[in-house]
């Protein structure tokens, strides 16, 4: 859909042209999982499935539609409340909810439709990207001078305080910061991003295993508390700041689970640094070695993996100009990122389902990615 598409939406829906329209792009993660919210590095980029919003100020109530799911719960952005609503709306509600602080007065009510192209359930963050999406559309109507890395502070805000998901900031800060044709090597810690050109002749492949992801929050949540268990065993600020030779001298007082969630985290954070160097030199055979590690780490070691994600990066690693492959995202289903060499795309795609649906009997889906810019307004 164009920006013309989503205005024809919003008239339909609401009967008048809308004041602005903007965009926030989904993302995969090139390496560097569940290391965000142990201040680590992590390397994403933010991808052509993205999901576009056209919006207007609308006293008294914040009204929302969607092409994809329809109306989501009516809501005022001054009352509303943590645990307000199950419905898709939460999530603007739990944006707005964040921003107010910002505000000098109260924030403006919006009517709001959005359109996306994000597969949900893929763990490609749709919930990111709709919580940028609304911090653009909010930071120009109620007319604040938050710069995108704010919005995706507070957009990590919303996802912790208000959806109740104890996530990093990856998500956010890929849909924020993203930059056309580089991924971005990121230090979860200070913010700070090295951009990195993806090698000419290679392609991003999503392959979506078409298994939804379960049980996610709880599951997600328990790996960070064992995460900070770990930290306090190792006594240091975050597993960031350990390395495996400490790990291994406490070994003996820890539980063996925190132990191998901590080698993940060390090990991740390590293979992520070599990631950047291998790219940068066009090492492609570290790159994929350093894919596939990250993909055994998850899968062994912190245990988010599941059976069709491991068949799906199985069949990817067979497959023809398959640089590497991993799950990408929080795991338990969802999609594998491959990095493919771009002259032999259409032959890694058809082997990498044909022998993906041997193993599991599912049709997977395989979507090549542009890597794109990060949030922003479309039009004013
Ligand atoms: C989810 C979270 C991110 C990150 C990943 C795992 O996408 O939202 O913050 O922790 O899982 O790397």
């Amino acid at each position: 859909m164009t920006a013309d598409g989503i205005r024809q939406v919003f008239r339909e829906a609401y009967g008048h042209n809308p004041e602005v329209v903007g965009i926030a792009p989904g993302r995969i993660n090139l390496i560097g999982e569940h290391t965000d919210y142990n201040d680590g590095f992590v390397f994403p980029a933010a991808i052509d499935r993205g999901l576009l919003i056209a919006a207007s100020i609308s006293e008294p109530s914040t009204q929302t539609f969607s092409v994809q799911i329809g109306n989501g719960e009516p809501f005022d952005v001054n009352s509303v409340k943590p645990g307000f609503s199950d419905s898709w709306s939460k999530y603007v509600a739990g944006m707005g909810w964040s921003i107010i602080d910002r505000a000098e007065d109260k924030l403006p009510n919006l009517k709001i439709a959005v359109d996306s192209s994000i597969p949900i359930g893929s763990g490609v963050s749709s919930s990111a990207a709709l919580e940028l999406a609304c911090g653009v559309v909010w930071n120009f109507l109620a007319k604040l001078v938050l710069d995108n890395r704010e919005l995706a502070r507070l957009g990590q805000f919303c996802e912790n305080r208000f959806v109740g998901v104890n996530s990093g900031i990856m998500d956010q800060m890929a849909s924020a910061m993203g930059r056309e044709g580089h991924a971005m090597f990121l230090d979860t810690r200070t913010l700070t991003i090295e951009y990195a050109s993806v090698p000419d002749g290679l392609t991003v492949v999503l392959c979506d295993t078409k298994k939804e992801r379960a049980l996610t929050s709880s599951a997600y949540n328990e790996r960070r508390s064992q995460c900070e268990m770990a930290s306090q065993f190792l006594g240091v600020k975050k597993l960031r700041d350990a390395d495996m030779k400490l790990l291994d001298a406490t070994k003996k007082h820890i539980p063996e689970v925190v132990y191998r969630r901590a080698r993940h985290v060390i090990t991740e954070n390590a293979r992520c640094v070599a990631f950047k160097s291998a790219l940068a030199q066009g090492d492609l055979n570290l790159v994929g070695t350093l894919m596939r590690e990250s993909h055994q780490s998850l899968r062994y070691d912190y245990e988010v993996s599941c059976d069709e994600l491991d068949s799906m990066a199985e069949s990817a690693w067979a497959a023809p100009g398959c640089v590497g492959a991993r799950m990408t995202g929080a795991g338990f289903g969802g999609a594998c990122v491959a990095l493919v060499k771009t002259e032999k795309l259409s032959q890694f795609i058809e082997s990498t389902l044909h022998i993906y649906n041997l193993a599991s009997g599912l049709a997977g889906e395989a979507m090549s990615c542009r890597i794109v810019d990060g949030a922003r307004l479309l039009e004013a």
